[in-house]
């Protein structure tokens, strides 16, 4: 039973991977078709050049990964787009120079490596702390303060 729960999980994530189109709908007020374009475009360009090694490491196939180390590639191409990309609202150029991946010269990137930091922080130090959550382990990610934006909202819409 867990086992088969487990595949239907991987199957789950891998289609979500692979039709990027689905999960997305329920979003739909926050991107436009042109930044679920340019993901696409992106995604699907570095895969044909990735091949086979899109089940790799990261490390192994990627010039410059500092905190996504030892998940295949394939993950973190997941994760750009639905993690970061659509948590903030942005295109792919957002953070990164998009014909040198690996370059850190725009500034966002590495903020966005110290926003992961301090996301795993808040879950694993911070809420930790808290006693009497609902959940047993409580979570946080990037969309829960960013909700599609690239500047988080201090205040409820009138
Ligand atoms: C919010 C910022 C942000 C956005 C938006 C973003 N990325 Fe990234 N990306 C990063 C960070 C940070 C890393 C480095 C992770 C590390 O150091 O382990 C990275 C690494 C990568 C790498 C590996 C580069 C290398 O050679 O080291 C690729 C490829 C990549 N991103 C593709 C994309 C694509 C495609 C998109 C759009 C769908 C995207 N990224 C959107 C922040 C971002
Ligand atoms: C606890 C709330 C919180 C979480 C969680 C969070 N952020 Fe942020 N993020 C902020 C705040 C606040 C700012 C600063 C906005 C400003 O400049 O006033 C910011 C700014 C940023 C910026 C710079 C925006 C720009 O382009 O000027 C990036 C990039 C970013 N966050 C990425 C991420 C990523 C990627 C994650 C998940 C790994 C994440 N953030 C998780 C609150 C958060």
């Amino acid at each position: 039973m867990k086992y088969a729960l487990m595949l239907y999980a991987v199957a789950l994530f891998s289609s979500l991977v692979l039709n990027g189109s689905k999960p997305i709908d329920k979003f739909e007020n926050l991107q436009s078709d042109s930044l679920l374009a340019d993901w696409d475009r992106h995604i699907s360009n570095i895969q044909n050049e990735l091949g086979d090694k899109v089940s790799q490491p990261t490390d192994s196939v990627f010039g410059n990964i500092k905190t996504m180390k030892g998940m295949p590639a394939k993950r973190l191409l997941a994760i750009m787009k639905f993690g970061y990309s659509r948590s903030l609202g942005v295109g792919c150029g957002h953070c990164h120079n998009t014909s040198k991946w690996e370059s850190d010269e725009k500034p966002e990137k590495e903020i966005a490596r110290q926003m992961s930091m301090m996301t795993r922080k808040i879950r694993l130090e911070l809420l930790a702390e808290i006693e009497g959550l609902k959940s047993d382990e409580p979570a946080v990610n990037c969309t829960t303060c960013h909700r599609g934006q690239v500047k988080p909202a201090l205040n409820l819409k009138e």
